[in-house]
């Protein structure tokens, strides 16, 4: 059967159009639909759906067989699962995870106490939804306050490392009042960084080769982990290695909790995993569900290329592993 496939992509959400931050994302997605459309349409007939509220009836009128999704949502806390959910209404399949697993893995806090449940092992946390809310006595410092429902950097900087309680509570008032409630307060790792792509479904999951973050080049101001000026500034100084130097035994224990973490959540098709080391312990910090595709930039395409999967092959790869998922 010949598919015909609807690319559906979104602007920046809302809340974020002026900010630096919404224009990088936005040159990031405009490059990334350009790209996979060019591929996709050497073999499907492809149609472009924008999302925003007259999604439904472009998607109605387009009779598309199976949507390939690029789209974080429009707005509001559970905004990646909200054209999954309208494409589940549809009865349209469609390619990555579903609305359960993306609303998870947005909500960092929420899915901290998933991976709980099933050891997979991640920084100890407390959930603050106030400033006034006593921190926990297993918390040890240095701590880091990041907004819950976030991603792509937005709100980690420099000073979201914090180091006794005045700033934490400084830090915790400040992202209260940016971000959507709540702050997940988390033990602040102090090891190697490692991200780690997967593609794949049930037995036959795909483990890309590890790839190494090492910020050791990058300007002390912008802080030495992955912070949004780091992310977007610091390309040159980053270094990294990919496949990661690392001990077999470190490989597999990573492998085993990164996989862990997926089925955890029930991720499906393709998911990226950042990861933290500290004594030989693999730290899950988050899985991205719907991760970063532009080509030459984002983190999954060069670790692909390290397998020797060029880009347009691994476009084909995701919609094949979708398209075996979705036939059973
Ligand atoms: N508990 C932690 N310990 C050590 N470093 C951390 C921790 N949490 C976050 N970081 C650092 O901050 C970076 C960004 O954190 P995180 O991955 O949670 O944010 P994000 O905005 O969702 O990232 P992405 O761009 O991958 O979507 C991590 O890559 C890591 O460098
Ligand atoms: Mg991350």
């Amino acid at each position: 059967m010949s598919y015909k496939i609807g690319l559906i992509y979104d602007r920046p959400h809302v809340e974020y159009k002026e900010t630096e931050e919404a224009k990088h994302v936005d040159h990031q997605k405009e490059v990334t639909k350009d790209e996979i459309y060019k591929i996709l349409n050497t073999k499907y007939n492809v149609e472009k759906i924008l999302v925003d509220e007259k999604t439904i009836e472009r998607l109605l009128k387009s009779e598309i067989d199976l949507a390939f999704l690029l789209t974080t949502g429009i707005r509001g806390e559970s905004r990646q699962s909200q054209i999954p959910a309208v494409l589940e209404m549809l009865g349209i399949p469609y390619i990555g995870s579903g609305v359960l697993a993306h609303a998870l893995a947005l909500n960092k806090a929420v899915a901290k106490k998933v991976f709980d449940y099933h050891d997979v092992t991640t920084p100890s946390f407390q959930i603050f939804y106030g400033v006034e809310e006593k921190l926990d006595s297993v918390m040890k410092f240095p701590l880091i306050a990041k907004p819950a429902c976030e991603g792509s950097g937005f709100g980690i900087h420099k000073d979201s490392v914090v180091h006794n309680e005045m700033e934490l509570k400084k830090k915790v008032e400040s992202l209260l009042k940016e971000y959507e409630p709540p702050v997940l307060v988390e033990e602040f790792i102090e090891g190697r960084e490692f991200t780690v792509g997967i593609i794949g479904n049930g037995k036959n999951k795909m483990i890309l080769p590890i790839m190494e973050l090492n910020f050791d080049d990058v300007p002390e101001k912008y802080g030495r982990f992955n912070t949004f000026e780091v992310k977007t500034k610091c390309g040159d100084e980053t270094k990294v290695f990919c496949p990661a130097p690392i001990t077999s035994e470190l490989e597999k224990t990573m492998k085993e909790n990164v996989l862990k973490a997926f089925d955890a959540l029930g991720c499906r098709d393709i998911s990226r995993v950042d990861i933290r080391v500290k004594d030989d312990k693999p730290y899950v910090i988050e899985i991205n569900s719907l991760p970063g595709l532009e080509p030459l930039y984002s983190d999954l395409p060069k670790m692909a290329e390290k397998a020797g999967i060029a880009y347009d092959q691994l476009i084909f790869k995701i919609v094949d592993t979708a398209i075996e998922r979705i036939k059973g």
